[in-house]
């Protein structure tokens, strides 16, 4: 199923063998990728933690990380009674909520309230950066790669295997899903914390994704990973960000 890493390949090929190359590689592609864009797996925040300590205990302590945690009885009574829901009310295995309060949600490899996986829990690493079975490998062998040689590789490869650069419609889909959105993709099931409910459950991407309550925060890369998509806050980012722990666990 995989697309084989091509470490900077640039042989010169006759036409023909290009035309068969250009077929086979067309044909390869059908295969890995069947139907639309979302047919990469999820594998929950264990398998990002092992390498990424920084991010993951600056996002433990976010309002996303705490995300399932809204849904038990009694808690944030208030603002549940205020968008007409019942505080006293068990919603975790409710289908109505868990779509934006768990990860990945009736997709590959998500978060099922029948086996619960506790590293799917609440909008974790891959509710933003993509579903990352595959592109994880790709990770860990450019970082190796760029650690013993300094080779870089390509984002774009990183794109094609799900992960996400351009982060405001996986955002939207959750802050912006609601009846009367701006937002045109908007379908049920709902959020029922609406502008409407509240003027601050309005969301301003913007600011949004500078919120150091809800977004982890950023540490330094060295660069394994170069070149399109990234982000347009990305050079930002990075300016500020703290040095990193590099140490891995093995997973
Ligand atoms: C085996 C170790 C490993 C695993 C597992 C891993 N990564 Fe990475 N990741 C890396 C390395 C190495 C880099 C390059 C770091 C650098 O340039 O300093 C990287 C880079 C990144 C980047 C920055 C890419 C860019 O734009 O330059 C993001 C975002 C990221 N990882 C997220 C994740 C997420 C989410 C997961 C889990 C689905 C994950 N990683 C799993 C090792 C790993
Ligand atoms: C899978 C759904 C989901 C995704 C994707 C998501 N969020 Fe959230 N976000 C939530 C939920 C749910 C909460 C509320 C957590 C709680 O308190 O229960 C939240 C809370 C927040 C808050 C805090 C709001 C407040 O009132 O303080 C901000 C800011 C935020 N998200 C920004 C973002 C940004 C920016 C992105 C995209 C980069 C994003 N979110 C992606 C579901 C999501
Ligand atoms: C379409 C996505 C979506 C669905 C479905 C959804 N939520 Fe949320 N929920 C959010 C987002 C986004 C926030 C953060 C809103 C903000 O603070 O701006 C949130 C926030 C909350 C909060 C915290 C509000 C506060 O003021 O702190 C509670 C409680 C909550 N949701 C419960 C539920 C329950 C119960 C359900 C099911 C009946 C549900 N949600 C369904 C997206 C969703
Ligand atoms: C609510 C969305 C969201 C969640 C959840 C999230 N991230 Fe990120 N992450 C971002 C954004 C936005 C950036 C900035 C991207 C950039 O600068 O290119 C980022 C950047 C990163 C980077 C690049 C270096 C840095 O620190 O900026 C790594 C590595 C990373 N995240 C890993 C993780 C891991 C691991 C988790 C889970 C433990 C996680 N992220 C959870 C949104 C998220």
């Amino acid at each position: 199923m995989t697309r084989k890493f091509v470490e900077g390949e640039n042989r010169v090929m006759s036409p023909i063998k290009c035309l068969l190359v250009a077929g086979l590689y067309a044909a390869a592609a059908l295969a890995a990728f069947p139907a639309a864009a979302e047919e990469f797996a999820y594998e929950g925040h264990r398998k990002c933690s092992s390498c990424h300590r920084s991010q993951s205990e600056s996002w433990r302590g976010t309002a996303h990380a705490k995300a399932f945690d809204s849904l038990a009885p009694n808690h944030k009574a208030e603002a549940k009674r205020k968008a007409g829901l019942d505080p006293a009310k068990d919603y975790r295995q409710d289908a109505q909520c868990l779509g934006c309060h768990t990860t990945g949600h009736k997709k590959d490899g998500g978060y099922d309230p029948k086996e619960p996986n506790d590293y799917l829990v609440g909008v974790t690493c891959e509710s933003c950066h993509g579903p990352g079975a595959q592109y994880r490998l790709m990770h860990r062998k450019a970082g190796d790669r760029f650690e013993r040689g300094g080779k870089t590789t390509g984002r774009e490869q990183l794109a094609e295997l799900g992960q996400e650069f351009a982060f405001q419609e996986r955002c939207n889909a959750c802050h912006m899903n609601y009846e009367g959105s701006p937002w045109t993709h908007a379908k049920p099931p709902f959020t029922p914390f609406t502008p409407k409910v509240e003027a601050r459950y309005g969301f301003a991407f913007d600011k949004a994704v500078r919120d150091d309550k809800a977004m982890h925060a950023h540490f330094r890369l060295e660069g394994a990973f170069v070149g399109d998509p990234v982000a347009p806050f990305h050079a930002e980012f990075q300016a500020a960000a703290k040095p990193a722990d590099k140490s891995r666990d093995e997973d």
